[in-house]
């Protein structure tokens, strides 16, 4: 090329370089409130995700500034904190949004492509309506059974651990309620026990959830500097034989082993009548291949693929397995903490037992502090803290009530750009005082605003109790009523069986986000010690 133009060209691209570094630098969101970063590297990331404990700098800066603030990311980067109902709205129900660039990132090397979770438009929406078949409420309520075999092996294991221990000793329930999930996600999922899953599928998977878990500041500016390389860059690094890819290719491609092996079992009996066995209770993966076990037919063609349906293996482990863990875990922690309501909640268990001594007619929907005390566990430690959103085009964030930016302006609503990272701040959600109460601390754990009246006052968000714990419009939580049925079916079981006190060293847990919001240890470990006794 002529020198010449080599200067022309270069001068070109420097106009354009700095133009849109100008235009980035003019964007309002720059404008808009929010506490000052003291680092530019950082920005405010290391305060927001490794605190000392989960929201020790964002519940102060919500108090300080609202439902809508600007922090900084790493290297500059402008990021909205919103959990103002309205905006959240438009950011779950329009199609404006898609993930932020880091799990986008994160899931094209950890998901099968034909995967729902990294699937986009169309093919998301036919995806959904196909699995569907198995997340229904009406499905759902097939799995009961199942739960409820799930949940009496977890009082086996941990009858067996209290019998082993004095009743001072403290049990760590956390491993128990991580292999009461796994259970529930093999068992409900494809009729196999942990077992039948097999060892090498229990470690890939268990790494992969290490790997997805840890937290720490190189993983923050990894996470950074990758989400701004295009996705054809980031497809090529993640082939290279560096170990933790290699960890997670090789459980990507065993997750679709395990689900493939499951669907041709089911096929091969339903095809020989093997399974006329009138006890059989179909799975999800029966409902998803259409085959109804207690009837030896040849199924009739689903709605997906087989490969299609085994490609799900792996998001439905990872997407289930923390998160409910997760949930179980603090439930517990909660009511060990809270002794009176634990025994009220006993006494109705009870109650509802000695009613009906079939537990198939059990109708969980029906208790009410039960379901008072999963709403406010699910409220106050959501385990997704909060979710990153992307703009896909410019447009404009409604608001409830107008803010003043930094020039004076009031603004109705705020111009983002296409890019623009929107962080659904769930955990302040949650806390927000008028919102969820009156008077009194939304910080605090009361089932009985959920029974007298105090819980929510506003515009309905998420499909369950207002929350935002499984999010909400296209991409809500698929296995949103399979994770509620199983929360109900395993609390109702363990606390009609066991009394849960806090551990006598009482050394204090720190809830940190690493994936899903986890109890940590004095020593950094995750562990939830709590004195287990029978009654
Ligand atoms: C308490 C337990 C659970 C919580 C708190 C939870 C929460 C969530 C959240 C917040 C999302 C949205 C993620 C995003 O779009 O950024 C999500 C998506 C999803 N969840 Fe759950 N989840 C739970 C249990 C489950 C279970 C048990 C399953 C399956 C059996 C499941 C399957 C999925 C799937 C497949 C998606 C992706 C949906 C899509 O992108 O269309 N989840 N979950
Ligand atoms: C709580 O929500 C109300 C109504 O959406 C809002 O006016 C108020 O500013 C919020 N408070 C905080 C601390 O975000
Ligand atoms: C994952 O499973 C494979 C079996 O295909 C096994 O060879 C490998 O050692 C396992 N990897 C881990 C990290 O456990």
């Amino acid at each position: 090329m002529d020198d010449k133009l080599v200067a022309v060209f270069l001068l070109l691209s420097c106009c354009l370089c700095s133009y849109c570094f100008l235009l980035r630098r003019k964007s309002i969101v720059a404008c808009i409130p929010g506490p000052p970063a003291s680092s530019w590297v950082f920005g405010h990331m290391k305060d927001f995700l490794l605190p000392d404990q989960y929201g020790d700098f964002e519940y102060s800066w919500q108090r300080e500034y609202g439902q809508v603030y600007r922090i900084k990311g790493c290297f500059g980067e402008d990021r909205l904190m919103v959990s103002d109902p309205v905006a959240l709205q438009h950011v779950l129900n329009t199609n404006l949004f898609t993930h932020g660039p880091s799990l986008e990132q994160s899931m094209t090397l950890v998901f099968d492509p034909q995967a729902v979770m990294p699937a986009h438009g169309e093919t998301h929406k036919r995806l959904r309506a196909a699995l569907q078949v198995g997340f229904s409420a009406s499905a759902v309520r097939r799995y009961q059974p199942l739960f409820q075999n799930v949940a009496r092996s977890v009082t086996e294991r941990l009858q067996k651990v209290c019998a082993l221990l004095d009743s001072s000793t403290p049990t760590d329930i956390l491993p128990i309620m991580s292999e009461a999930s796994l259970n529930s996600m093999s068992q409900v999922l494809m009729g196999y026990s942990t077992e039948e899953l097999g060892k090498d599928f229990v470690s890939n998977n268990s790494k992969v959830m290490a790997l997805a878990a840890a937290q720490s500041e190189q993983q923050i500016l990894a996470s950074a500097v990758s989400s701004h390389l295009p996705l054809w860059c980031w497809r090529a690094i993640t082939q290279l034989p560096i170990p933790g890819f290699d960890i997670i290719r090789n459980a990507k491609v065993f997750a679709k082993r395990v689900g493939r092996k499951a669907i041709a079992e089911k096929l091969n009996a339903a095809r020989e009548g093997v399974a006329t066995d009138p006890q059989a209770r179909a799975d999800v993966f029966d409902l998803l291949l259409n085959i109804d076990p207690t009837l030896s037919k040849k199924p009739p063609k689903a709605a997906l693929t087989q490969e299609e349906i085994a490609s799900q293996t792996g998001i439905l482990f990872i997407a289930g397995e923390d998160t409910t863990t997760s949930a179980l875990v603090f439930a517990l922690l909660e009511l060990a903490d809270h002794q009176q309501f634990q025994e009220e909640l006993r006494a109705e268990v009870h109650q509802f037992a000695k009613i009906e001594s079939d537990d198939a007619e059990l109708s969980y929907d029906n208790m009410p502090l039960l379901n008072a005390f999963i709403k406010e566990t699910l409220r106050r430690n959501a385990p997704g803290s909060f979710n990153d959103r992307a703009a896909i085009v410019d447009t404009v964030l409604p608001l409830t009530k107008p803010i003043r930016i930094s020039n004076g302006e009031v603004l109705q609503q705020i111009p983002i750009r296409k890019g623009q990272i929107v962080t659904i701040a769930t955990a302040s959600y949650h806390r927000n005082e008028s919102l969820w109460g009156d008077d009194i601390d939304a910080h605090e754990f009361r089932p009985s605003r959920w029974l007298d009246g105090t819980a929510y006052h506003g515009r309905a968000l998420g499909p369950y109790a207002n929350l935002l714990t499984f999010l909400g419009g296209q991409r809500v939580c698929l296995g949103w009523r399979f994770a509620l049925l199983e929360m109900q079916v395993v609390l109702f079981e363990l606390v009609g069986n066991f009394r849960f006190t806090p551990s006598k060293d009482g050394h204090r847990l720190r809830s940190q986000f690493a994936n899903s919001l986890m109890p940590i240890l004095p020593d950094g470990n995750r562990g939830a010690p709590l004195t287990v006794t029978r009654c």
